[in-house]
């Protein structure tokens, strides 16, 4: 007879929701190549009487996660609710009675994973958490799985589909503010959509990857975050005139020797580079491992069907696991370089596109290009486009590879001539070398 595997959902909003739906749509689908049937048993929401757009069984919908996790009944928990407050709770107390957990909760494991996969471990439960990167994209069994023979050298990613979104609705012409509305009435924003515009989101995820590939956990605060709300149209246009496309950017780089770069920041990258051609809510990973060479995932970052897709997928394995009593086939996260570290942002090296607003006269140039010899940064192009109005003028210069602790210290300078008349927009340039 075939097995009937119970699923306790928690949370049933744009992600859950999407789930419920695909479930009805693919779920006998799904029993066939498992050999295992899909039961929603209960889904626990914070307003029972709001109105859905799918539908449950009489009796399935709870307000009360706790008893979706001590029903006797259910397998498997899936955890959709977001948040590092009540989520922890959830995933831990399920995984500690010893019930596998499937997340799409990236903040979560940023902050917590460590603690939580600990919990996993002891109890011979599983933590599932491919939803939690990349939406639809399959980036977690790729590095897991796929490339378990590699030590991935490099890492570069675009990973929140919400900047994405808001990047290529300015690049057409929409205003900051209305892009981030349209990418919250589309579902891709966070219910805090500052974790996606200043950068957390992106980094918890790329914080994620990294921690898989390279066997330690790296930390939220170690990893150096910058946004995209300092991104104006002008840049966009400058970057392009140059040719580059400007994407927010998640960087995981393995030197020879020393600690791992992981950071998360705007980039300028090539206009013909494949990543540069990433646009609106989708995501691109380039993972280079050192036995494969480059390799390229595309899909979806964001939004209810995408994601809806990794969380089956993840579905799809715990039930097996379930099915084959192999929880620890695939470990939800191995530390197998425990001694890893991470490398401080001063310490790493970038080119820059530098864009200063500076008083119309003559010597201006000179001064910039005084406190940049001096700090040991050479000067690869300079651009200062004509028509501009108001007393300053736009000055781009494009810089070599110098350290961001050399940068920096020579951005603070800058910002001191009297010439140089608003905060200078600095800008690194990744080339994928
Ligand atoms: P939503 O806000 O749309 O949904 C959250 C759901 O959780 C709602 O159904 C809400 O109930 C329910 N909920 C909240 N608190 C409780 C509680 N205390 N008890 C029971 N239920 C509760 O979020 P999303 O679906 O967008 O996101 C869910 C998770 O997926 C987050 O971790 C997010 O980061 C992640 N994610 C989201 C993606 C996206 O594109 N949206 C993509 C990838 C990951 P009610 O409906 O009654 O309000
Ligand atoms: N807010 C996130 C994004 C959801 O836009 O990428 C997917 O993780």
């Amino acid at each position: 007879m075939t097995r009937t595997v119970n699923i306790g959902l928690v949370g049933a909003g744009t992600v859950g929701g999407g789930v419920l739906k695909a479930l009805r749509r693919n779920g006998a689908l799904m029993a066939s190549r498992l050999g295992v049937r899909l039961h929603i048993a209960q889904v626990a929401v914070r307003s029972p009487k709001k109105k859905r757009d799918f539908k449950v069984a009489k009796g399935v919908l709870t307000t009360n996660w706790k008893s979706v996790i001590n029903d006797p009944k259910i397998d498997l928990v899936v955890e959709l609710i977001g948040g590092t407050t009540i989520a922890k709770d959830v995933v831990l107390t399920a995984l500690k009675a010893g019930k596998s957990v499937v997340t799409a909760n990236k903040a979560l494991l940023a902050f917590h994973g460590e603690k939580l996969f600990a919990a996993a471990e002891k109890s011979g439960a599983n933590l599932y958490y491919e939803a939690s990167v990349a939406g639809g994209v399959p980036i977690i069994k790729v590095i897991r799985e796929a490339l378990v023979g590699n030590r991935v050298t490099h890492l570069y990613g675009i990973l929140n589909g919400t900047c994405n979104f808001i990047l290529t609705k300015m690049k057409e012409g929409l205003d900051f503010s209305a892009a981030v509305k349209l990418a919250q009435q589309q579902g891709y924003a966070e219910s805090d959509p500052s974790l996606d515009v200043d950068g957390h989101d992106a980094a918890h995820k790329v914080g994620i990857l990294a921690s898989l590939a390279h066997g330690f956990w790296v930390k939220p605060k170690e990893i150096y975050t910058e946004g995209i709300s300092h991104i104006t149209p002008l840049d966009l246009e400058f970057a392009g005139s140059l040719g580059y496309a400007i994407k927010l950017l998640g960087i995981v780089k393995k030197s020879k020797k020393g600690p791992l770069q992981v950071s998360m920041y705007p980039a300028l990258i090539p206009r013909d580079h494949v990543l540069a051609n990433v646009s609106d809510v989708y995501n691109g990973v380039l993972v280079r491992g050192d036995v494969v060479g480059d390799t390229l995932y595309y899909g979806q970052g964001a939004g209810r069907d995408a994601t809806a897709g990794a969380v089956l997928s993840d579905i799809g394995d715990a039930v097996l696991d379930l099915k084959h009593g192999s929880t620890d086939r695939l470990k939800a996260f191995t530390p197998h370089e425990s001694n890893g570290e991470v490398r401080p942002i001063g310490e790493t090296t970038a080119c820059y596109y530098m864009r200063l607003s500076v008083l119309d006269r003559p010597g201006v140039l000179a001064k910039v290009s005084a406190i940049l010899a001096k700090n040991k940064i050479g000067i690869s192009s300079v651009m200062q486009p004509e028509g501009h109005e108001g007393g300053s003028v736009p000055l781009i210069l494009m810089l070599h590879y110098a350290k961001n602790a050399a940068m920096a210290k020579a951005l603070k300078a800058i910002v001191k001539l009297s010439s140089v008349k608003t905060k200078p927009v600095l800008i690194r340039v990744e080339n994928f070398g």
